[in-house]
Parts: C-alpha cells; sequence; structure tokens
C-alpha cells in the first residue's frame, strides 16, 4: 500500500487513536484530518488580529498587530505639495505613486525618463536637495516635504544644470538620448558638489547611469568642459 493511501485510510477511520499511532522510525504519523484540524486552528488566531505561532513545544504564541494605523489611511489618497525646478505644485496623489509618474503624469514634465522602472539604470534620475536618486523608486509623497525637487527641465533656474546642457551637445555626450536625461542630472549633482572633479571622480559621480549607446568617454569630456565653464567656483 501505498503512503498516499495509508494517509486515505486514517482519514476514513474515525477512530480518536490516530494520532497515536508511529510510523516508520518511531515518528508520529499525522492524518489529513488531524493536520486540518491544526491549520485551522491557526487560522483562527490569525483572524482575530494576531500572527498565530507555534513554539517548538507547540504551545501557541501571539504577536499583537500594530494598530497605529488603519487600512483605510495607509490606502488614502494625500495631497502634498512637490518644490519642481523652483516652481510650487499642490496636488492629490496615491501614496504608492512613485515620483517619475508624478512628474511626467501630472505635472507633463517628460524629460525625466523611465527606461527600465526597477532602479537598474539610472535614467529616471532626479536631485532631491541636490542628492541624485532614482525617481522610479522614490515615492512622491517622501518628496513632497519641503524638498527641492530639481528635473532635467530645471536649466533655466539652475546654473550648474544649464552649464552642464550648455557642454552636452559640443562634446557630442548623447546619441539615441534615452539615458542622457538621468546623466546630465547626475553630472549637474557631482559639480555641485565636487567642482574639480578627476576622471576617476566623474566615473564615480556617474556610475549607475547605463547608456547602451556607450557614451561614456564623451560624457566625461562633457563634464570636464562644465566643470572648467564654472570656473571651478560652484
Ligand atoms: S527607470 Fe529608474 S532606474 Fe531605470
Ligand atoms: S545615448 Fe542612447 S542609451 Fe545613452
Amino acid at each position: 500500500m501505498s503512503a498516499s493511501d495509508e494517509l486515505a485510510d486514517q482519514d476514513l477511520d474515525s477512530s480518536s487513536s490516530e494520532d497515536a499511532d508511529l510510523g516508520e522510525g518511531g515518528m508520529p504519523r499525522v492524518s489529513r484530518r488531524t493536520f486540518m484540524k491544526a491549520s485551522m486552528a491557526g487560522a483562527a488566531i490569525v483572524g482575530v488580529g494576531g500572527l498565530g505561532l507555534k513554539s517548538t513545544s507547540g504551545a501557541l504564541l501571539q504577536i499583537a498587530p500594530q494598530t497605529t494605523t488603519s487600512p483605510s489611511d495607509a490606502f488614502a489618497n494625500r495631497t502634498i505639495t512637490l518644490i519642481v525646478n523652483g516652481q510650487s505644485y499642490t496636488l492629490t496623489v496615491e501614496p504608492r505613486d512613485m515620483l517619475v509618474n508624478v512628474l511626467r503624469e501630472n505635472l507633463n514634465l517628460i524629460g525625466t525618463k523611465r527606461p527600465c522602472n526597477r532602479m537598474e539604470c539610472g535614467g529616471c534620475t532626479v536631485l532631491i536637495d541636490n542628492v541624485p536618486v532614482y525617481s522610479c523608486t522614490y515615492l512622491a509623497v517622501r518628496a513632497g516635504q519641503g524638498q527641492n525637487i530639481l528635473t532635467v527641465e530645471g536649466g533655466k533656474t539652475d546654473n550648474v544644470l544649464n552649464t552642464v546642457q550648455q557642454a552636452w551637445v559640443p562634446a557630442d555626450a548623447s546619441q539615441c538620448g534615452y539615458c542622457q536625461a538621468g546623466r546630465v542630472m547626475a553630472a549637474t549633482a557631482l559639480l555641485k558638489w565636487n567642482s574639480n572633479p578627476t576622471v576617476p571622480e566623474i566615473q564615480a559621480g556617474l556610475e549607475g547611469i547605463l547608456c547602451r549607446c556607450g557614451t561614456y568617454l564623451n560624457v566625461i569630456a562633457a563634464v570636464q568642459a562644465a566643470a572648467q565653464n564654472l570656473g571651478g567656483s560652484q
């Protein structure tokens, strides 16, 4: 008789001695009915609001749930104010909305691209208080707390960004252009923090921004030119 046949037979047997049966090696043999009873007991504990766990001794342990925020509060839309390129926007977003989506779809700032949408390529890079972040995985509600957001459209008001953009074309730093918004923003952040970077520092500053067209060398030249045009005074 197979093991599954044995289990089926045990389920049909309603005698109370089934739990006491010993299987191979002296291990207790548990029927499907007993397993289901135990599972349902555990589910009931979870169902009343706690996490039911069994200790090694078999006793049920209870871990109280956190009750500071109700589920309906957690999923409620939020009204936030984003400061983007020096301009203030008040809008309502879902708590799960990522910054790149709000920039592109709510504010129509489509210069920020979304090539991978999963924190792998860096093409969605924007600056928050001069720090480069991947906007595809940065919650809009987190960005709406008074921070200054700078996107590739902000060259009219940001001198460093404008200087980087001016250096990009003569250096032939762009091919298809898909990665370049993120690359320009990373270069801008670098020059805001380091006005005269070395080549290894430029490479480190632009790390994490992938370019399928392979424009890496020309981008280094563009950043060097921008640093020179800024006169090392940033
Ligand atoms: S789109 Fe954000 S890292 Fe690729
Ligand atoms: S210029 Fe085409 S991906 Fe970078």
